[in-house]
């Protein structure tokens, strides 16, 4: 499966020849000062949580491409205020599309939208099909909730979880969350892009070595497969 990094949380995963673009965070990011925003393709935009750093570039990018948005029900209403159209969704609630079943989850942080507005309850994903499976965790603290998912979704492939600590779970937290939702393969989220956040990537990288377990810190801009 073809994954590209924008930075901070925002990925872009291929499914099925359709493009899924989580948490567009790009032109506040000094770090994605290289990635051309107007180049950005997406098919659907799915938002984990209101805040700046995960829905900043929504609506940019979703004009754009002409793509709807998948999400809480307050954020989706609060971006079809600006023109957009998209898909309300909530916790615990799964939803079909032509690229696979979303599965909205629980995820332990705050949520509030940039102007105010109330952001709902943030969220985590589980994204699979008939081929694949996978979480997107979001802005989160570990949580018990985690140990549901092996029992709700098909064996993950891999799971973007947050590892830079201070605003979400740290790394350490990140290794347990992998035991919790039993899948080895991590690709990691929200670190780095603030001086709060930056993590020693070897220190990362060799406390999941240590457990047999991979994960992935790509580099903005960097398209890779897992
Ligand atoms: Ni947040
Ligand atoms: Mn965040």
């Amino acid at each position: 499966m073809k994954i590209q990094y924008y930075g901070h949380s925002c990925y872009a995963v291929e499914l099925l020849n359709k493009r899924i673009l989580f948490d567009p965070f790009i032109a506040g990011n000094p770090l994605a000062k290289d990635v051309d925003i107007q180049d950005v393709k997406a098919d659907y935009i799915l938002i984990s949580h209101g805040h700046g750093d995960h829905i900043g570039d929504a609506e940019l990018i979703a004009k754009n491409n002409n793509a709807p948005v998948i999400g809480a029900y307050e954020v989706v209403s609060w971006l079809e205020n600006k023109g957009l159209s998209g898909f309300h969704m909530n916790i615990g609630g799964k939803r079909k599309f032509d690229f696979g079943t979303v599965k909205m989850v629980n995820a332990i942080h705050s949520s509030i939208l940039p102007d105010g507005n109330y952001g709902a309850n943030p969220a985590g994903f589980l994204v699979y099909g008939d081929e694949f499976s996978f979480y997107f965790a979001g802005d989160t603290a570990l949580t018990m909730d985690m140990q549901l998912i092996p029992m709700i979704a098909p064996k993950l492939d891999f799971a973007f979880l947050p590892i830079g600590d201070n605003f979400t779970m740290g790394y350490e937290d990140a290794l347990l969350a992998s035991d919790f939702i039993k899948c080895d393969t991590i690709i990691a989220c929200h670190y780095d892009t603030f001086p709060v956040i930056e993590i020693d990537h070897q220190k990362v990288t060799n406390a999941f070595l240590g457990r047999n377990k991979r994960i992935i810190l790509p580099k903005v801009n960097e398209l890779f497969s897992v």
